[in-house]
């Protein structure tokens, strides 16, 4: 029967043929299938005479085997390609770079405030705190600012509407007004820690938000600033000296800082002094330690005995010396940011460029990691 083996010719050639895995499935159900081809042509055995049997078995059954075998090999193939195929567009060079990830950054002011606490807490000071609303008494009145005086003014004081009592609250100016809480609360306690034996000193550093009604490249309504206060028996400006020049050369890592104190005027120091520090400006940076000018850092002086009053303290017995640092102002001084109002305006892309890794240590001398 010629017409069996044209049967597996022409299947062979479209099995060949078959691009893809579901042209070739519907040849083998057309060949193999329960209705196929070669299914009917097997169904005709059975009708057969043993003898017609004898001859046409092998040859149908040889049919069948060879479209089993040929879908089969088909099969493969077109597997293999496929799977190469696949491999090929989804090759993964694994030396390529890992695509970008965006990562946070920690924020110049808050890598400046750690370094800044690192320094102070191995000097032995402690962190304190306050509010940022603040009322008119120890923002300014215990702060030795008279009452109706310009320095209320001076301060371009953001005041809140007149509350029930009719009392204005203001968003606090500096940090100093946690002088006062801290010494209020030094004197509730202090007979209780005399009785102890445990007396002062009062070793307290105050990072917080300060606000004033001002903007320019070097002003922000919102700023930052570190209140330090010491207060203990026979405190002076030697100490309040040492102190301030111990924290600069570690804070710039410079053992080097040649420091000056200028007389100056604040209501709640007396003395009262700006330290500048000797720097170099000559080239697009600044650098402390060097060089022919001086940068002012940070406004001090003796704790005024009329705060110290006002807080309860006895000024004969009880000194101390105070300090306020703006925090932006000395990482634009030591990271080189030109403009204040940059570090407040939220541009992503400024933060990366300045911002800090959230895993480096602080950049300070102390050995902190
Ligand atoms: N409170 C001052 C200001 O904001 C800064 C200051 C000066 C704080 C001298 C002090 C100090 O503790 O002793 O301008």
């Amino acid at each position: 029967m010629t017409d069996i083996s044209q049967l597996q010719t022409d299947l062979e050639g479209r099995i060949a043929a078959a691009a893809d895995l579901g042209a070739l499935e519907a040849i083998r159900v057309e060949a193999l299938g329960k209705t196929g081809t070669v299914s009917e042509l097997l169904k005709t055995l059975g009708r057969m005479t043993p003898d017609e049997r004898k001859v046409e078995g092998p040859r149908i059954n040889g049919l069948r085997d060879a479209v089993a075998a040929a879908v089969a090999a088909r099969k493969g193939a077109l597997e293999t390609a496929e799977l190469d195929a696949k491999l090929a567009s989804e090759r993964v060079d694994l030396s390529l770079p890992p695509p970008p990830q965006r990562r946070g950054r920690v924020h110049p002011t808050m890598q400046v405030l750690d370094e800044m606490i690192a320094v102070f807490a191995d000097m032995g000071f402690a962190l304190a705190e306050g509010p940022d609303i603040e009322d008119d008494f120890h923002n300014f009145t215990a702060l030795n600012f008279p009452p109706k005086h310009p320095a209320r003014e001076m301060h371009d004081t953001f005041w809140l509407p007149e509350d029930e009592k009719g009392e204005r609250k203001v968003l606090r100016t500096h940090t100093s007004p946690v002088q006062i809480r801290t010494m209020q609360r030094l004197n509730e306690k202090l007979p209780a820690w005399i009785a102890n034996g445990q007396e002062p000193p009062i070793r307290v550093i105050v990072p917080g938000r300060t606000y004033r009604s001002d903007s320019d490249a070097t002003h922000t309504p919102m700023f930052h600033q570190m209140e330090g206060l010491v207060i203990d028996r026979a405190i002076h400006m030697g100490h309040l000296k040492w102190t301030l020049d111990q924290f600069i050369a570690r804070f710039f890592e410079t053992p080097a800082v040649e420091s000056r104190f200028r007389p100056h005027h604040f209501p709640f120091t007396e003395p009262s002094a700006e330290m500048d520090v000797r720097c170099d400006r000559s080239g697009g940076d600044v650098k402390i330690g060097q060089g022919d000018d001086w940068m002012e850092v940070v406004g001090c002086g003796m704790v005024h005995p009329n705060v110290l009053r006002n807080c309860g303290l006895d000024p004969d017995v009880w000194q101390g010396f105070a300090f306020g640092f703006g925090i932006d102002r000395l990482g634009m001084l030591k990271y080189g940011m030109p403009d204040l109002r940059d570090m407040f305006a939220s541009d992503v892309r400024w933060l990366e460029h300045y911002g800090f890794s959230a895993f480096q240590a602080p950049n300070t001398s102390t050995g902190l990691s």
